[in-house]
């Protein structure tokens, strides 16, 4: 049976780098299913069209399912995944046209064996979670190595995740592609952009499923665009390698993103600096400059932890150099920041300036570290510094090499790196000193440049889209050897998946328009659910010059996000948060201290994220998948479970109508208005507020204003707790930097709330941030009797205009507050 290729082509005009789509040829679907392999946990099929497929369950509700054209199989091996995947066994039933997998909790795989192999995959409880569409069988290409399949969708299936897309937050009926490229000034809606994420979580009717496409090669999905009966994903070469993610027997997205991120990595806790206010532009020009900053920020008392030095620090953009006139002294400049609570951190692009003078460029040369021509000659292109050679991140001698590079800006006193143009980027070969065409073929390395590929060497149409990610483990490996006892902060632009176990993501460069401060909330949480927990975007736009009102609405969405930078180009306006003039600089200094009043419960969402995958900023379907009134909110962020951020992305609105998600209450953090869930309520937002709620039953640390993480030690905590509902809530504390945490220097303190009042679970207290008070936010009156321990309280103060009952603790031994009416 043969097919043709009309879905792609019909596709390719949506695509703007169509030219790299093969011209149309015959598909060739695999043939009916010859023979039949079982072990304890897979099924291995030979076809008759001389394909090889293997199916078997990863756990009980992970399936992965493998198909090789060519007969058979590649190396088992995968950038995205750390070792060896795991192997559930199965009980496998053959029969003589279909065969069984049921795994221990009961989820199942059917394969029908002719006229095609059709799989379909079953939750516990029977339902379809994932089926081959038999009019579109699973088919490839013999001449170019291409591969396809096709599932059925159902009417209303949406999809979320994709990793980086300039999208509206749902993805049904988009066709999408998956190749890293620099896209400077992006309109909402071009794609690809910067990162490969091949990974989505479907949810119907309020239940979830996962897949992840594990193919490193240029891939696409069609969720439903050609056709909105299948959607269907496929790639220019390699395997087609997929795991399904059943959900589990509730079939919730977070089951499946836990079971995704069991299997590509978690984030690591980042140093709780990094979740400070950073500042940046490009570039900070000078020593004096960067250190003008740095005084303007303390002086002004604006809280911020770290600077990012841009391309302009560097000698003549080498990397790993300080340009002599402007930075003449960097430990200085460093030891400086230091003193004044700062941390520095600066960039490094993969180009390796071409230049017998400079002794990085010898050395990779010395020891073959860099990428090649087809035919064995060093690689060559133009980026910042000129001509640029390229280390070959796909292999470990390479990453080893360069890590070890960071050596000497540690010794100077740098804290942390940002590695930029990792898509790769390249400037087009006829002199443009700057990239102009988004998505032309010459702005990356020529598809035929090797690679060492980990052991399997290829063409860079095979590891393109793993170099950026392969740069920043490069980058963390080197820095956990380097500084062993310090968390690295390292910050990537373009990825793969499992990117998260190495680095913080931006959204590249954004342009200084509204449409694109809406566009950071679908970016950003569809970016979370891609496994990747450290986001942001650069607040107030990369690109042009924000309105005094878009830069302060912007600082404001952003200042709950995980990844808090300013940052914009080399001709924008100064952007700092005072340049708007002293109303602006006042409103602005508000949000950023929102941002530090909060750092406990951000900190201790990223601490739990380690452990479960879960991302800090959530999308509210994912958090309540079974209220079909949240599921397309794309304005509105939850930050863990507890807290709902409704920003103004609109100008001139000094109201906004808010969407409160169902089961739950919230609670008006300023005012304490309470707020059912199923509602939706207009909410006053003039430009000093940034609507923010509190679901009712929910225990959140919160701190008072520091400068910068440093001065957070000695600041004492306040719990505060969101009246209305029973609840439990658990927050974390630690050191703040290094590994303790994992040896048990940390603690856990657990809060549960009642009618009645709340107990507290406060383990001993190692050095941690103390904690002072409790305060009820959303009670009605004062109680008649506050008592702690079964004795009247003595030092508790209600505000009648806030809603708030602060009661001091005369310690932490404290295990029980009552609110007696
Ligand atoms: C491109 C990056 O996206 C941007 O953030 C940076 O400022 C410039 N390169 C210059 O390094």
């Amino acid at each position: 049976m043969e097919t043709h290729k009309h879905i792609l082509a019909a596709c390719a005009g949506l695509l703007l780098a169509a030219a790299a789509l093969p011209a149309a040829a015959a598909l060739r679907t695999l043939g009916a299913v010859e023979q039949v392999t079982t072990s304890r946990d897979s099924v291995t099929l030979s076809t008759a069209g001389g394909a090889k497929l293997r199916i078997g369950f990863v756990t009980p509700d992970v399936v992965r399912v493998r198909m090789n054209p060519r007969g058979d199989f590649d190396r088992d091996f995968s950038y995205a995944i750390e070792g060896a995947v795991p192997r559930a066994d199965a009980v496998i039933a053959d029969t003589d046209d279909q065969l069984e997998l049921r795994s221990a909790n009961g989820s199942r795989v059917a394969i029908r064996k002719r006229p095609e192999p059709a799989i379909t995959v079953y939750d516990a409880a029977g339902r379809v979670v994932v089926a081959d569409d038999p009019a579109r069988p699973t088919a490839f290409d013999p001449v170019d190595g291409a591969i396809q399949t096709f599932k059925r969708r159902e009417d209303y299936e949406l999809y979320y995740g994709f990793g980086e897309k300039a999208l509206p937050i749902s993805r049904q009926q988009q066709y999408m592609a998956m190749w890293n490229t620099d896209t400077p000034d992006y309109a909402p809606g071009t794609d690809p952009l910067y990162q490969t994420i091949p990974f989505f979580i479907a949810l119907d009717d309020g239940r979830s499923y996962g897949v992840f496409f594990d193919n490193t090669r240029r891939s696409w999905f069609d969720m439903g665009k050609t056709d909105p009966h299948r959607y269907g994903f496929g790639a220019d070469g390699g395997e087609l390698d997929y795991y399904v993610f059943t959900g589990g027997a509730e079939r919730t997205p977070a089951n499946v993103l836990r079971d995704y991120t069991a299997l590509t990595g978690r984030g690591a806790l980042p140093p709780l600096w990094a979740l400070g206010y950073q500042q940046s532009r490009w570039s900070y020009m000078s020593q004096q400059r960067v250190m003008e900053i740095a005084h303007s920020f303390r002086e002004k008392r604006i809280p911020a932890d770290v600077i990012y030095l841009d391309i302009d620090h560097m000698d003549g953009f080498r990397v790993f150099t300080w340009n002599p006139k402007t930075f003449p002294q960097p430990r200085r400049m460093l030891g400086d920041l230091h003193a004044q609570g700062f941390h520095a951190v600066t960039i490094v692009d993969p180009g390796i300036k071409y230049d017998e003078g400079y002794p990085i460029y010898r050395d990779g040369r010395e020891r073959s570290v860099y990428v090649r021509n087809a035919d064995g000659s060093e690689l060559h292109a133009k980026v910042w510094p000129g001509v640029c050679a390229f280390p070959d991140f796909t292999l470990p001698a390479a990453r080893e090499w360069f890590g070890e590079l960071y050596a000497a800006a540690l010794d100077d006193g740098v804290d942390g790196f940002w590695n930029d143009m990792n898509e790769p980027a390249t400037f087009t070969p006829d002199g443009f000193d700057k990239p102009e065409t988004n998505h032309g073929p010459q702005k990356t390395f020529p598809l035929d440049a090797q690679h060492a590929g980990d052991g399997v060497a290829g063409p860079h149409a095979r590891y393109h889209n793993v170099y950026g990610m392969q740069m920043a483990r490069a980058t963390f490996e080197g820095l956990r050897k380097l500084r062993p006892g310090q968390r690295p902060l390292v910050l990537t632009r373009a990825g793969y998946a499992g990117v998260q176990r190495y680095s913080a993501v931006w959204t590249g460069d954004n342009s200084a328009n509204w449409p694109h401060l809406a566009l950071t909330i679908p970016m950003l949480t569809n970016l979370s659910v891609s496994g990747v927990p450290f986001v942001g975007a650069d607040v107030g736009g990369f690109m042009g010059d924000p309105s005094a009102e878009l830069y302060t609405r912007w600082l404001q969405a952003a200042a709950l996000t995980p990844f808090f930078r300013t940052h914009s180009t080399d001709t924008s306006a100064p952007r700092e948060p005072w340049v708007f003039g002293a109303e602006y600089e006042r409103i602005n200094r508000a949000a950023i201290e929102l941002r530090y009043r909060l750092l406990p419960y951000l900190y201790s969402l990223f601490a739990e994220s380690e452990k479960s995958g879960l991302p800090p900023m959530r999308p509210l379907w994912f958090v309540y998948p079974g209220d079909a009134g949240a599921s397309l909110v794309e304005d509105q962020y939850l930050v863990g479970g507890d807290l709902l951020v409704a920003p103004v992305v609109r100008e001139g609105m000094v109201k906004r109508t808010v969407y409160f998600p169902k089961g739950d209450a919230w609670i008006d953090w300023w005012d304490a208005t309470r707020h059912e869930g199923g509602t939706r309520v207009q909410i006053d937002a003039p430009l000093g507020r940034l609507p923010l709620f509190v679901r009712a039953g929910a225990s959140i640390p919160t701190q008072p204003v520091v400068q910068h993480t440093g001065e957070m030690k000695s600041a004492p905590l306040t719990i505060t707790v969101a009246a209305g509902a029973d609840g439990s809530s658990r927050f974390f504390q630690d050191a703040g930097d290094g590994y303790g945490y994992r040896k048990g220097q940390s603690r856990t303190i657990v809060v549960t709330q009642d009618e009645t009042g709340v107990r507290l679970d406060i383990p001993r207290n190692r050095g941690w941030q103390r904690i002072e008070a409790v305060e009820f936010v959303g009670i009605g009156a004062a109680p008649a009797l506050v008592r702690i321990d079964g004795k009247p309280a003595r030092d508790v103060r209600f505000d009648a205009q806030t809603r708030r009952l602060r009661v001091a603790l005369p310690n932490e031994g404290v295990k029980r507050i009552e609110l007696l009416r």
